[in-house]
C-alpha cells in the first residue's frame, strides 16, 4: 500500500514543472528540535505560547522570553539537517522550479543546501528592535546575558526576529510563497500541522488552483485531510525514499 503510494507520489513528482514546497516543525523532527504541539514532547505542551510568542509575554518578561530564545538558537546551532532536509534539497535540484517556504526558525534547509528559502515566520537566529525595527547583531556576551540588549537607535529592547502570536508575517516572504503556491503544478508538505493561519492557508491556496497536494507525516491531520496522497511516517525515511525513486523516473530514457 504505502508502497504504491510511494509510486504514485514520484510519478506526481517527476512530471511537475514547479513544485511548492511546505514545511513545518514535523520536517527539523529527526534532527532533534522539538515540535509545538506534540502532546508529549512539543514545546507547547511544556511553555506557554502566550508567554513566549506574543508582545505581552515580552513586555510582561523580557529576560524569560530572550534567554529561551538564545537557549533554543545554541540547540539549534549544535543539530544538523537530516536525511529529510538533504532529499529535499536534491528535489530542488532536479525540478525546473521549486519554492520552498517553511514554518521553521532553523535554518537546518540552507544547511542541506535548499536556496531561497521563503521563511514564514522568521528566523532565530537574526534580531532587530522591538521599538524601530532597525536591524541588530548580538554579541555572543549579549546572546547569554539575562535581558535583551538595548537598541542604540530608539532604546527599546532588542528581540528575536521570529513571528509572535498576534504579529503579520514578513510581507515579502509570504507573498513569494503565495505566489508559488498559485502557480505550482505540485504542493509536498512535510510534517506541518496545518493549525496555524495565514501559513497553513497556503497549501489549500494551491489545492484551489487545481495543484496535486502530497502530504508526509506521521499523522493524519488536516494537511492529510486536504492531500490527494498521503503518505504516512516520518519525512526523515519517506522523503529518501521518495526523492530516489524521482531520480530514477528522471533518468529513464523517455519514449
Ligand atoms: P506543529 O507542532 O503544530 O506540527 C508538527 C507536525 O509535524 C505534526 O503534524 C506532526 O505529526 C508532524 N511530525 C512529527 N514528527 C514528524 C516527522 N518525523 N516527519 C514528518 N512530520 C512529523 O508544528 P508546525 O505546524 O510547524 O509558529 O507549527 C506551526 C507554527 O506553530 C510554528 O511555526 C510556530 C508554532 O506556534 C509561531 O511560533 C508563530
Amino acid at each position: 500500500m504505502m508502497d504504491d503510494q510511494l509510486t504514485r507520489a514520484a510519478a506526481v513528482l517527476a512530471a511537475a514543472r514547479h513544485i511548492f514546497g511546505f514545511t513545518g516543525a514535523g520536517v527539523s523532527a529527526e534532527s532533534g528540535v522539538p515540535t509545538f504541539r506534540d502532546a508529549q514532547t512539543g514545546l507547547w505542551s511544556k511553555f506557554s505560547p502566550e508567554q513566549l510568542a506574543s508582545q505581552a509575554g515580552f513586555a510582561a518578561d523580557p529576560g524569560f522570553v530572550w534567554r529561551w530564545y538564545a537557549e533554543r538558537l545554541a540547540s539549534i546551532q549544535t543539530v544538523r539537517p537530516n536525511p529529510g532536509h538533504l532529499a529535499l534539497a536534491r528535489l530542488q535540484a532536479l525540478t525546473p522550479a521549486f519554492t520552498l517556504a517553511t514554518q521553521n526558525i532553523d535554518d537546518l534547509h540552507e544547511r542541506a543546501g535548499s536556496r531561497d528559502v521563503a521563511h514564514l515566520h522568521g528566523t532565530i537566529a537574526r534580531f532587530h528592535c522591538n521599538g524601530c525595527g532597525a536591524a541588530y547583531a548580538p554579541t555572543a556576551g549579549e546572546r547569554s546575558a539575562g535581558l535583551p540588549p538595548i537598541c542604540p537607535l530608539c532604546g527599546d529592547y532588542v528581540r528575536p526576529s521570529v513571528v509572535w502570536f498576534g504579529e503579520l508575517l514578513p510581507e515579502e516572504e509570504f507573498e513569494r510563497a503565495a505566489r508559488a503556491a498559485r502557480a505550482c503544478d505540485v504542493a509536498l508538505i512535510v510534517g506541518a500541522g496545518g493549525l496555524v493561519y495565514p501559513a497553513a492557508h497556503l497549501p489549500v491556496l494551491a489545492k484551489e488552483r487545481g495543484a496535486a497536494v502530497i502530504d508526509i507525516n506521521p499523522d493524519q491531520g488536516p494537511m492529510a485531510m486536504l492531500a490527494d496522497i498521503a503518505l504516512q511516517g516520518p519525512g526523515g525515511v519517506l522523503l529518501p525514499e521518495l526523492v530516489r525513486r524521482v531520480e530514477e523516473i528522471r533518468a529513464a530514457p523517455q519514449p
